[in-house]
């Protein structure tokens, strides 16, 4: 046994509940593998699994230590995990059923089904900003069997989901559109992506685009975006929300990401084929996770914010 760094929550609360200390090793089986890690992300779930609201079907136990992007190099293997060897980089959504051991913490644990090898071109910031955000776009994507041809509407395209989302939907030839605040629009076109103001009047600003209408969406946002891409013309059957379980009374999908290490790989194969990148755009050391959720909370993230672990 070995202490570690970590920030934990004691109890469900928020931000100001955050501590920055020292905790045990977490507990690993014959099926799991230790990583050392070198950087973590920050997703808004954090900080609402911080809050309690997902403890009827994800339970906290405390301390809680948040986080469930992993980047960083297996130290030690379960006697029964096979295709993972001590010494190997490896990235990972490693989301458990109850929640404990976290990634906001200098070594987590994970099945081998929830990570995959690190891409070398890519630093340990952005395999740790990739695998949440990575998985849930290609996943949501998939519900909706985004293709070649299609016009794509994607809700909240310069966030984290958002700005991988696009460029999936890019790379499978489709037509996508997203929608940001102003401030936002030139990341948008540098990403490939027709930008449009979200807000009073988005539905004849999208008519404008797209005089036929939109073939498919994704909402990330959850606020009414779900019957506006209806109205735009999408095939309820393919409009996927990530953020509004009220979507399957209308006819569409609600994805809720899912750990999968041939996931993983697909979107490590499209990073290596210099198809899919993850911006990066604010940094914090773990012991300033606070500052981190604060910029989260915002909800004007652009691309990811990162914490790195000594
Ligand atoms: N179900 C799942 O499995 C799953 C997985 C991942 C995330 N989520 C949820 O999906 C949501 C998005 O996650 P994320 O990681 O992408 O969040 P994020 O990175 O924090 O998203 C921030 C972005 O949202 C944009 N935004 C804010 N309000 C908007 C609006 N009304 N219309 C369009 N864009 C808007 C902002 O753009 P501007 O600055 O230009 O306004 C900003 O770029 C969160 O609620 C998260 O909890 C669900």
């Amino acid at each position: 046994m070995f202490g570690m760094k970590a920030v934990v929550l004691p109890r469900y609360g928020g931000i100001q509940d955050l501590e920055s200390t020292d905790v045990p090793e977490p507990p690993h089986g014959p099926n799991e593998v230790l990583i050392a890690l070198k950087a973590t992300s920050v997703n808004p779930v954090d900080w609402k699994v911080g809050a309690g609201y997902l403890d009827s079907f994800l339970p906290g136990e405390f301390p809680l230590i948040p986080g469930w992007d992993a980047a960083g190099t297996i130290v030690e293997t379960g006697s029964a995990v096979t295709g993972c060897r001590v010494g190997d980089d490896v990235l990972g959504y490693v989301r458990r059923p109850v929640v404990k051991w976290g990634t906001y913490a200098e070594y987590t644990v994970a099945e081998p089904g929830m990570i995959a090898p690190k891409p070398d071109v890519v630093d340990w910031e952005t395999a740790a900003a990739l695998p949440l955000v990575g998985l849930t776009a290609l996943q949501s994507l998939d519900a909706v069997r985004v293709k070649q041809g299609d016009t794509v509407l994607v809700h909240a395209a310069a966030g984290g989901v958002g700005s991988v989302a696009v460029q999936i939907a890019k790379a499978r030839g489709a037509r996508v559109i997203g929608t940001a605040s102003t401030s936002n629009h030139d990341y948008l076109l540098s990403l490939g992506v027709e930008p449009v103001e979200y807000g009073n009047g988005l539905l004849e600003r999208l008519r404008g685009l797209a005089p036929d209408g939109i073939d498919s969406a994704l909402d990330a946002v959850g606020r009414g975006e779900v019957d506006l891409s209806i109205e735009a013309g999408a095939d309820p059957g393919r409009v996927v929300s990530i953020a509004d379980p009220a979507v399957r009374e209308k006819g569409g999908k609600y994805v809720f990401v899912e750990p999968n290490a041939d996931d993983l790989r697909t979107l490590t194969d499209l990073i290596e084929a210099k198809r899919l990148t993850v911006p990066v755009t604010a940094t914090f050391p773990l012991d300033r996770a606070a500052e981190a959720w604060e910029a989260s909370q915002t909800g004007r993230t652009r691309g990811k914010i990162v914490l790195t672990i000594a």
